[in-house]
């Protein structure tokens, strides 16, 4: 394999540009070839793409974002779009894919690798929905701002005995909320995945004050229920003071943990020699503690597993 390619897709996450970064530079050291194509799969469609070279990404493992840029792209989706990306590929000599995303990339990836094109996925996404890895690029350090938010919030709560929903992203998957609710010591979490009783999390914040207790957190995730109803129906059934603090877009953006810098090395590193294998149609992975990679197909069939035992521990320990 003489040239690959690199794109980052979706919703962007910290820790891409280290995943670029480690692409870029396996690839050179094996005296491969490089082009990152800007703006996702659109960019790829029209042939926004530019050769990347070991000083296109010096001064960027550290940085939020992605260098490549992002985007959703509708045309793509249809076969017309693939049939067309598959070209511009040939087109430019490059005979394989990285492609940095959440699940609905690797469904891009997967189409790709339908129309001839190695195609290596490498996961992602701040929420970390995706079932085939224990975890996302991005995912820790989303976690990192939301439990520094957290915290910050948690003081001026308990300075006026207030209640403090915090709303979190995480649209079909609650791991962003069940984490740092957890490492935050929040009062109740709520979750998609899970139904909830705000009568009985009311009763809870009561009891609480009744002891004492100067402040309580919840934690939402933003697909897990109406933020305004929530804090309203709080306020209503407890007569406590509820004001409410979404942290959107702040949770996408930063400098990746060092979590993330490693978790994306290893995975972009792992997908270059993936392509140098002749490897095609596969996603990395890292499972209990072990970096892998599956078959797309596969990967995609695995449902993300919600962590019950971590769930059951925070109600525990917010008694
Ligand atoms: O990156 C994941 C995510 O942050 C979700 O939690 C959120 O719902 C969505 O992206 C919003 O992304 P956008 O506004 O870019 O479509």
């Amino acid at each position: 394999m003489k040239r690959i390619g690199v794109l980052t897709s979706g919703g962007d996450a910290p820790g891409m540009n280290a995943a670029i970064r480690a692409i870029v530079r396996t690839a050179i050291y094996n005296k491969v070839e490089v082009f990152g194509i800007r703006r996702g799969y659109q960019g790829l469609l029209e042939q926004d793409i530019e050769p990347l070279n070991i000083y296109s990404v010096a001064d960027i493992i550290q940085k939020g974002g992605t260098i490549l840029r992002s985007s959703r792209s509708e045309y793509f989706k249809t076969e017309a779009g693939q049939k067309k990306a598959a070209k511009v590929l040939k087109d430019f000599g490059i005979e394989g894919l990285i492609v940095i995303g959440g699940d609905g990339s690797f469904k891009g990836g997967q189409k790709l690798s339908k129309q001839d094109v190695k195609t290596i996925c490498v996961p992602g996404t701040i929420d970390n929905d995706i079932g085939c890895t224990d975890y996302a690029i991005g995912f820790d350090t989303a976690l990192n701002t939301a439990i520094d938010a957290i915290g910050k919030i948690r003081d001026t709560t308990s300075s006026h005995n207030r209640v403090n929903v915090v709303e979190v992203m995480g649209r079909d998957c609650g791991d962003i909320a069940l984490f740092s609710g957890l490492a935050g010591g929040a009062e109740s979490i709520i979750v998609p995945e899970r139904d909830y009783d705000l009568d009985a999390i009311c009763d809870k914040l009561l009891r609480g004050k009744d002891r004492g207790k100067l402040h309580s957190i919840i934690v939402l995730a933003e697909g897990a229920g109406d933020f305004n109803e929530m804090c309203k129906g709080i306020e209503e059934r407890t007569g406590v003071v509820t004001r409410g603090t979404t942290l959107g877009y702040i949770q996408r953006g930063g400098s990746p943990t060092s979590f993330d810098r490693i978790l994306a090395s290893r995975m972009g590193n792992r997908a270059v020699n993936l392509l140098l294998q002749g490897a095609d149609s596969r996603v990395t992975c890292i499972r209990g503690n072990q970096y892998l990679d599956m078959d797309i197909d596969e990967a995609l069939k695995i449902k993300k597993e919600f962590d019950m035992d971590a769930f059951e521990i925070a109600d525990i320990l917010s008694i």
